[in-house]
């Protein structure tokens, strides 16, 4: 019997759930074609950020004097940016060439942490032919007068006004830092959020102690890194059985991917092991896949799906304090610090 790998995420019909996230890899024609030859579900392009806009938009239009800082910030930031992915014009010529490269749905990334004018240029994304949008909401609250609440709405009304941009459905990639991520979610997706890629990876500053400086260096992840999405998706999908829900972060394996659709992922976005293996990998993950399904009798990965999801009660405790305090008292001490005493 053949399983079944098929999935839908946000209305898009794909034939299994292995998707390439938001990175420059997925921003190079020729990986595309090579991701799409290894049988990748999707693709989510590189992000745009919004300080990329706002640049472009304020060089155009010479509208310095009334942003004075928003500017100064976004040229500081900028001699960077440019190696990274070079401005709206650039990115909405890639989105053509993507979709004329591969025929695998193609998702576009924008990044930004403040609703504003930027967010009409979403539907210049829309409009080049993008099947999705995925909205990376990178905010860092560092002001004692920013309440949850502000924070919150900030996420709620940028959903709201990329909807009023655009037809396309659109994902909200979040962070897990939220009092109450079940609440938070639920209004991102009253707001009209069609989906929500669980989790954005914050990436922390260092401190060289030889140069005083600050220092970023982007470490990939490994499968502990799975264990964050997998709580919150297994909670979420209890919670939101109808939620179109991607799991990012920490997926390196076929285990991974098994875990995540368990707790209830739809689909599961690879990044990093796309760097370490190459786009080929994603033959391997899916053929994996297909046999971990096919050993145990699975028919589909619908039958999987959120199967040990916190919404069933035997389940519901590992996802939560219960879980918590059986790993603190089984945790076994190193015998090395015993034979010491
Ligand atoms: C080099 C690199 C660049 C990335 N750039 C973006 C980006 O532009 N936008 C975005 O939303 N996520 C970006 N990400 C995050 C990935 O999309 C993904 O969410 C994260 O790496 C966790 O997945 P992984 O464990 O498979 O790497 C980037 C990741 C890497 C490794």
């Amino acid at each position: 019997m053949t399983a079944d790998l098929s999935t839908q995420y946000m209305g898009l019909q794909l034939p299994h759930p292995i998707v390439a996230a938001a990175c420059p890899l997925t921003g190079e024609l020729d990986m595309l074609r090579r991701l799409e030859d290894a049988g990748v579900a999707a693709v989510v392009l590189p992000s745009l950020f919004e300080e990329q806009i706002e640049h472009d938009e304020m060089e155009n239009h010479r509208f310095r004097e009334t942003h004075a800082n928003a500017f100064a910030e976004a040229m500081t930031f900028f001699p960077d940016m440019d190696e990274y992915n070079s401005g709206l014009d650039k990115y909405l010529d890639h989105i053509r060439a993507a979709k004329s490269a591969v025929s695998t749905p193609v998702i576009a990334s924008l990044n930004g942490s403040t609703p504003g004018g930027w967010v009409r240029y979403a539907t210049q994304l829309q409009e080049a032919g993008a099947d999705a949008l995925e909205l990376n909401v990178y905010l860092v609250a560092n002001d004692v007068h920013q309440t949850a609440d502000d924070t919150e709405r900030h996420y709620v009304e940028l959903v709201q006004s990329l909807k009023e941009a655009i037809s396309i459905p659109l994902s909200v990639k979040i962070g897990p830092y939220f009092s109450s991520l079940p609440n938070i979610s639920a209004r991102l997706f009253a707001a009209g959020a069609n989906g929500l890629a669980i989790f954005n990876r914050y990436l922390y500053p260092d401190i060289n102690l030889d140069t005083l400086e600050f220092t970023t260096e982007l470490t990939l992840t490994t499968s502990d890194d799975l264990r964050m999405p997998l709580r919150w998706i297994g909670i979420l999908r209890g919670e939101l059985p109808d939620a179109s829900l991607a799991a990012t972060s920490g997926v390196n394996t076929t285990s991974d991917i098994v875990k995540l659709l368990l707790a209830g992922a739809d689909v599961t976005m690879i990044a990093g092991v796309l760097y370490k293996k190459g786009p080929e990998v994603v033959s391997e993950l899916i053929a994996g896949l297909r046999v971990w399904l096919e050993e145990r009798e699975y028919k589909s990965v619908r039958q999987l799906k959120g199967s040990m999801c916190a919404g069933f009660t035997a389940y519901r405790a590992a996802y939560a304090r219960a879980n918590y305090m059986e790993m603190l008292v089984n945790f076994a001490a190193p015998d090395v610090l015993r034979s010491s005493q």
